[in-house]
């Protein structure tokens, strides 16, 4: 018998709510605070929640998060495929059993981080990266995704500590900023939010998206 959970089916227990959420935006968007707030926002009104954050949530990501981000130098598709490891580790034992619980799970980034880290800002191409996390997910897929959209000049000197891709500096997350953008106009999924606002006002909306 496989020790694995399986990945399908993905079900969704509440018709018309979207579960699985995931944030997402460039360093300093304030992703973290908002994924926290709307994880307690939940919990208040009696729902369970798991919050992940990628790189991480398993002893493999956590593991894999700092080779990442402290490593001080590593190939490019080498950084893309170790993103991918870990997130389908993720998908596999926490996401899809929290979800089959009928557990909303809020992940502070998924596989469009590396869609625009990896795919547009390191120019190994978006559906090339697209795809080896497709393959690695199977249908444990977020269900809406929001870009917190900052300009990387504000955001930027909000990151507590900048890590080896985070230091990478503002021309670079001006491309992931676009990638994003160009992500949010072909997917009906991801929804660009302006990450200037309160986090009050991005949870109302967040959660009027989601329910
Ligand atoms: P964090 O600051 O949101 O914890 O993310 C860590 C860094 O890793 C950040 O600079 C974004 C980067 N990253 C990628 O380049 N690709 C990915 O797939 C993910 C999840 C993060």
């Amino acid at each position: 018998m496989s020790i694995l959970a399986p990945l399908s089916p993905r079900p969704v227990t509440v018709a018309g709510v979207s579960r699985y959420l995931a944030l997402e935006g460039g360093d300093g968007s304030g992703k973290t605070t908002v994924a926290d707030a709307l994880a307690g926002r939940l919990r208040a009104r009696g729902d369970e929640v798991v919050v992940v954050r990628e790189p991480g949530g398993t002893a493999l990501g956590e593991a894999v998060r700092e080779l990442l981000l402290d490593s001080e130098i590593l190939d490019d598709w080498a950084e893309a495929f170790l993103f991918a490891a870990q997130r389908a580790e993720l998908a596999r034992r926490v996401v899809a059993p929290a979800l089959s619980e009928g557990k909303w799970v809020i992940s502070d980034r998924t596989y469009y981080s590396s869609i625009a880290y990896q795919g547009r800002a390191r120019g190994l191409g978006e559906e090339a990266v697209r795809q080896i996390n497709e393959i690695g997910l199977g249908d444990v897929l977020p269900d809406q995704v929001f870009v917190l959209d900052v300009a990387p000049e504000t955001a930027m000197p909000r990151q507590h500590r900048a890590d080896r891709i985070g230091a990478e500096g503002i021309p670079f997350q001006e491309e992931v900023r676009k990638a994003y953008l160009a992500l949010a106009a072909a997917d009906e999924k991801v929804v660009v939010l302006d990450g200037s606002q309160r986090v009050e006002d991005l949870i109302e909306r967040i959660l009027e998206v989601a329910t």
